[in-house]
């Protein structure tokens, strides 16, 4: 059976993290938000209750009911966590005059304590609260303190309950890690074996037990996500998975036959179409950016549901989903507000009738990465940078015509190629060119010009919700912006955007 650590969420922007140092250890977990608690965790091993923006003394401060798991399994709070079951239990929180943040050093550890084994006096850990616990119950024994707060760490007596007021699972706590595996190894006895092969072992049982003999269908998109369900769906049911690889004519240069062969090359039982007339056709005239995304994802559905109808007694649509979609969509804040719309595999119309199956729907990005190692999906697949679903139909800023992608596919293949040949490509998080709108003047040879504007995109990012510009050496800059000039006419100015998100965002439209 698996084990699980449930991490209960009261709205901490570091509650992911504290859910990725427990993976990192190689133990399962699972974040769900205070208000909508599952009743019952399969292998619960332990609870960690995450930090929060609220005041435990706010009149709409969240609350759970703690005896569910006090007493029961071991419990760790984190900040907020640790001063609300110091608060409901008699101890005093206030606001304090100090209001720690930043780091601070532990001047007092209890050598005897099981959380705090091999985590040095004078150890670095990172605060960040306004409240803060004055006095603790009786049953309560303080087992680190820092210059200023007293009770930086605490246990329950009888109970294997602890309450620590720093942040362990950020960096800056340099023994955070040490103190994760305390609590999770150490106390909660969890066993440090969830790795990628473990995960496709039981995910294979466990798509077999759910889907039997159904068939199920999933559309491709040449990225890791869809990549990496398909193949472990492939593993589990074999044939009976149907895949559809749409080429929408706003794919990169070559990118179609490429990748639909390596999917052949992996047994795949996959549908090739090209349907980049029909898409190209439904964006004629369309230059306002969320109009462009619309009309592409509604083609993509037409599209879909077309192939989707050719193959008989279909019962299931399988989605790459990943976790962090699901963590925001069911996060303490409700889904974020939309930026941009993203049009991906996942509208499709209810008249469909489809179940849905997502067997990534539990793993991080970089997990992802480590199954689809596992699973031998080959490097050019694995290791390529994100590409958003509407392609360079939103690189080509304006409308769209089938000149202007054979232009950007030319300057993105360029730019690409040069990147890796320095050997930058697999430093960088996502590149890519932008065609602006407008046009320059130029001379080349004796001759007045008056042509395109390219402008090319790279950044570091660990999931695209923030990210910063890349600093690529001038000199592999200086060739990039020469090849593309000389290679591909109709572009005689190319610009480098430094910009970082935010305020921008990654792709311009
Ligand atoms: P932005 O531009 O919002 O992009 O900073 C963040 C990440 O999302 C990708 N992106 C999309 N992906 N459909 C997608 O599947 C879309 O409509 C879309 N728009 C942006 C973008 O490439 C980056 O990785």
């Amino acid at each position: 059976m698996i084990e699980t650590l449930l991490i209960i969420d009261f709205g901490s922007q570091y509650t992911q993290l504290i859910a990725r140092r427990i993976r990192e250890l190689n133990i399962y977990c699972e974040i769900h938000p205070y208000n909508k608690l599952p009743n019952k965790v399969e292998g619960l091993k332990g609870v960690i209750l995450s930090g929060s923006p609220f005041s435990t003394k706010a009149t709409d401060a969240p609350m759970i009911e703690l005896s569910k798991y006090r007493s029961k399994t071991p419990v760790l709070g984190v900040c907020y966590g640790a001063q609300l079951m110091a608060l409901t239990s008699g101890g005093d929180v206030q606001q304090s005059e100090i209001r720690e943040y930043g780091r601070a050093n532990l001047s007092y550890i209890d050598p005897k304590s099981a959380l705090m084994q091999d985590i040095p006096l004078q150890s670095q850990v990172w605060m960040s609260h306004a409240d803060t616990i004055l006095s603790i119950p009786d049953n309560f024994s303080v087992i680190a303190s820092t210059s200023n707060v007293k009770v930086a760490s605490y246990k329950i007596e009888n109970e294997e309950t602890y309450g620590i007021q720093f942040h362990p699972e950020v960096y800056h706590s340099t023994d955070g890690m040490t103190l994760l595996k305390n609590f999770a190894v150490g106390i909660c006895q969890c066993e440090q074996n969830w790795s990628p092969d473990s995960f496709v072992e039981s995910s294979i049982r466990d798509l077999q037990k759910q889907l039997g003999n159904d068939k199920v269908i999933l559309g491709l998109s040449g990225g890791v996500d869809s990549s990496v369900a398909a193949l472990l769906l492939h593993k589990a049911i074999g044939k009976n998975l149907h895949c559809i690889f749409v080429d929408n004519g706003l794919l990169r240069k070559n990118e179609f036959n490429q990748v639909l062969e390596s999917y052949k090359n992996l047994g795949l039982n996959v549908k090739g179409v090209d349907a980049s007339a029909e898409f190209i056709s439904n964006l004629s005239g369309i230059s306002d950016p969320e109009a462009k995304r619309k009309a592409i994802g509604k083609t993509f559905i037409d599209v879909f549901d077309r192939e989707a109808h050719q193959i008989e007694d279909v019962n299931w649509l399988a989605q790459g989903t990943i976790y962090p979609d699901i963590i925001e969509s069911i996060s303490v804040k409700g889904p974020s507000a939309t930026i941009k719309s993203h049009h991906n595999v996942g509208g499709l119309p209810d008249y469909m009738k489809l179940k849905v199956v997502e067997p990534l729907k539990l793993l991080f990005k970089d997990e992802v990465r480590r199954v689809g190692k596992a699973l031998k999906l080959p490097s050019n697949i694995l290791n390529r940078h994100p590409f958003p679903g509407p392609g360079l139909g939103i690189r080509i800023l304006g409308d769209i015509t089938v000149d202007k992608v054979k232009l950007l596919q030319e300057v993105d293949h360029v730019y690409i190629e040069n990147l890796k040949e320095a050997g930058w490509y697999d430093k960088i998080w996502q590149a890519g060119a932008v065609l602006l709108p407008i046009q320059s003047v130029g001379v080349m040879g004796d001759e007045r010009t008056y042509e395109k504007v390219v402008a090319l995109r790279a950044v570091t990012s660990t999931d695209g919700m923030t990210a910063d510009w890349v600093h690529i050496p001038y000199e592999i800059l200086a060739k990039i912006s020469n090849d593309i000039i000389n290679k591909v006419p109709g572009v005689n100015r190319v610009v480098y955007d430094i910009s970082s998100k935010p305020p921008s965002t990654i792709e311009w439209e």
